[in-house]
Parts: structure tokens; C-alpha cells; sequence
């Protein structure tokens, strides 16, 4: 979907603005890099985030990559982006005035309820075994995980967590890799917080 077939009035345009002028929040300074990476990279998935059911999560959303553009492009959608640094959450928060189907949750996916959505999208939260592990016990079975994957993503490690959280690789391509949750959340998850990234399932 093309950034500009997204409607409410220039939000996203004066999102991508405001990122860019919010220290802390992305390293990227050249706009059209900026518009490339964290807006259009983030539309790419609204097919695949369109076909669940139930609300969305986006699990370390930073200053709204990818939420913020799909709560745009799907205004029907419920997305809750959930953010374990305060001060981004400050930035998130100012978004959801304009955004009715955006919340705005501070926290750790590692201390959430389980089972609470329908999709979990996660784009540079962490080396993909260790987003899948988190991102996993959110959704409800049945539902997804969506990971952006860079080209050095392991596939078989991949594969390995979400066999451990009862959840299968569906389909992977051009970077974006689904994760099918076939079952409840076995016992055992989520792990306390800094495990996941400590010691990786795979
Ligand atoms: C590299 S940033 C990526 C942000 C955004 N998704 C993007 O693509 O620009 C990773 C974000 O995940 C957050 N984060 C890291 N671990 C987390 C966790 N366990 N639960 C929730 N957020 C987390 C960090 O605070 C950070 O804002």
C-alpha cells in the first residue's frame, strides 16, 4: 500500500516529521531513507496484518514503527503498541487523539497477559528467536506473529523457538516471516524478563 492512499489528513506525514526531529527515537536523519524504512518497509505487511483476526500488537514499537502506519492504513483495526521505554511511550501517546484504534501500553512483552490479540507484528525488536519468544504468548491461538527479518536471520532457529512455543513457520518472504500459533501458550511462558535475549531457545 502506497503511504499516500492512507488517509487522516497528513498524519502520517507529520509523524515521520516528528520522529525525525525527536532525539533518541530513530539514528536515521535522511527523510526519504526515513519515509523508506519506517513508513513504506511498515505498510508492506498490511496485507498480512489484514487477513487476522482480533486486535494487533506492536512489541517494541519505539517511536510507532510499524503500529503507527498500520493503524493508519487499517482504521478499523484495535492496535495497542506496547513500549518498554517510558519516554517513547510519552511520544506514542500523542498520536492517539488522532488515531482512535491506537493505545498505548508501557511495558515489557515479557510481563503481559498472554493471549490478548489476535496478531503480534515486531519489526528491530531483537534477534528474531528472541522476538518470536516474545511476541508468541500475546497472541491468541490461531493468530500470528509477523517478524521483519533481516537477511542474516537463521531459519532453522527460527523454526526451533516456534516449535517450543507450539507455533509453526507459515511463510516467509521478501523479510517478512509469519509464525502460526497452532495452541495455547505451553507452560513455562513467557520466561522472566532478559532470559528470552540471555538465553535464546534456539
Ligand atoms: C531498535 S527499537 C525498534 C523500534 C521500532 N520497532 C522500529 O523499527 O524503529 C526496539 C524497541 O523495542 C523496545 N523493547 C526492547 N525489549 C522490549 C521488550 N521486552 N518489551 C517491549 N519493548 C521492548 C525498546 O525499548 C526499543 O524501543
Amino acid at each position: 500500500m502506497c503511504p499516500t492512499e492512507v488517509g487522516h489528513g497528513g498524519v502520517l506525514d507529520r509523524w515521520l516529521e516528528a520522529m525525525l526531529a525527536t532525539p533518541g527515537l530513530t539514528a536515521l536523519r535522511d527523510p526519504a531513507e526515513a519515509r523508506r524504512v519506517l513508513l513504506d518497509d511498515a505498510l508492506r505487511a498490511v496485507p498480512l496484518v489484514a487477513a487476522e483476526k482480533g486486535p494487533l500488537v506492536d512489541v517494541g514499537s519505539g517511536g510507532g514503527t510499524p503500529g503507527i502506519p498500520l493503524a493508519a492504513a487499517l482504521p478499523d483495526l484495535e492496535v495497542t503498541l506496547l513500549e518498554a521505554e517510558r519516554r517513547k511511550c510519552d511520544f506514542l501517546e500523542t498520536w492517539t487523539a488522532e488515531l482512535p484504534n491506537l493505545r498505548v501500553v508501557w511495558g515489557r512483552a515479557e510481563e503481559q497477559p498472554v493471549e490478548e490479540y489476535g496478531a503480534a507484528v515486531a519489526k528491530a525488536l531483537a534477534h528474531p528467536p528472541t522476538a518470536a519468544e516474545w511476541c508468541l504468548p500475546l497472541v491468541r491461538e490461531g493468530g500470528a506473529a509477523i517478524l521483519w527479518v533481516g537477511p542474516s536471520a537463521e531459519p532453522a532457529r527460527l523454526a526451533a523457538v516456534a516449535e517450543r512455543l507450539d507455533a509453526r513457520v507459515e511463510s516467509a518472504d521478501a523479510g517478512l516471516v509469519v509464525l502460526r500459533k497452532l495452541g495455547p501458550t505451553p507452560p513455562g511462558f513467557p520466561r522472566r524478563p532478559g532470559m528470552a535475549r540471555k538465553r535464546p531457545l534456539a
